[in-house]
């Protein structure tokens, strides 16, 4: 494979599974160095074993609750501690809480917010002082559900995630002076840890993807691809943009 990441310093949040553990070891094997974290440590570990029985390089920390502030902030602290920069900062990690509005927790709410919008200011609030050294790229996560209504549940995931690709065009205006480079990757109906138990259920697989042209589930892999081009010089020419990998669900 072409290393496009050679020495490129990456922190990757979410790291313990699903698309975060796939970024992971896409990233490693074009060669970047990564540093990842995950609230949850058993995942984790795993990526690290996978990640260096590929022979990449990984350091970790877990667990680290990026909806901490003062935990994000020494996360990114012990990355530059390691490898005195940051190059790529990919605002994977995320965890949301579903219900109709007519009966949506005040708690669940909160709990969206915190894990899908605050920990992805809050990584890139303090990760930013690195990146303006030398320039780099930020890859965010939102999803389709940030564009377009989704199936009924959706109140706060809708909200973050249409607040995650705002983030991504105020980042990508005031990064680009200093040569970072900040885009969006907006997922359709992905397989992981996260969505295992509503994929279980066959009726609400099928509702989910109804609307799908390429007429799967979506796998880590296809997500994590499209975040090696996007932090590559590939993508030199791309920022500020909202890149839709959903097998065509929303395109009608
Ligand atoms: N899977 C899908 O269908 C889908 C669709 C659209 C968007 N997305 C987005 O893609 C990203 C990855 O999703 P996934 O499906 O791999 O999810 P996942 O739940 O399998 O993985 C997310 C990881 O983030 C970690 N995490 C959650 N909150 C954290 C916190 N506060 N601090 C540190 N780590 C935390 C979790 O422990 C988990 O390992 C998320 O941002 C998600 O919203 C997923």
């Amino acid at each position: 494979m072409t290393q496009r990441l050679k020495n490129k310093v990456a922190l990757i949040t979410g790291t313990g599974g699903g698309q975060g553990r796939a970024a992971v070891l896409r990233f490693a094997a074009e060669g970047a160095l990564i540093v990842g974290c995950d609230v949850k440590a058993d995942g984790n570990r795993e990526t690290v074993e996978l990640v260096k029985a590929a022979g990449g390089s990984i350091v970790t920390m877990e667990p680290v609750d990026l909806g901490d502030p003062e935990q994000a902030k020494k996360w990114v602290e012990e990355a530059v501690a390691v490898h005195g920069r940051v190059d790529i900062l990919y605002n994977n990690a995320s965890a949301a809480r579903f219900a109709p509005i007519e009966s949506f927790p005040i708690e669940d709410w909160q709990f969206t917010i915190r894990n899908e919008l605050d920990l992805v200011f809050y990584v890139t609030r303090f990760a930013w002082e690195h990146l303006v050294k030398q320039g780099g790229v930020i890859i965010n996560t939102a999803s389709v559900a940030g564009m377009k209504a989704g199936a009924v549940g959706g109140t706060a995931h809708g909200a973050t995630k249409g607040a995650v690709i705002a983030l991504t065009m105020q980042w990508a205006m005031e990064g680009a002076p200093h040569g970072i480079r900040v885009n969006t990757i907006s997922p359709g109906v992905v397989e992981s840890p996260g969505t295992a138990p509503l994929l279980a259920d066959p009726a609400f697989r099928s509702m989910l993807l109804a609307r799908n042209l390429i007429s799967r589930a979506g796998v880590p892999e296809d997500i994590s691809g499209v975040a090696a081009f996007l932090a590559s010089d590939d993508a030199a020419y791309i920022t500020g943009a909202n890149i839709v990998v959903d097998g065509g669900r929303i395109a009608w």
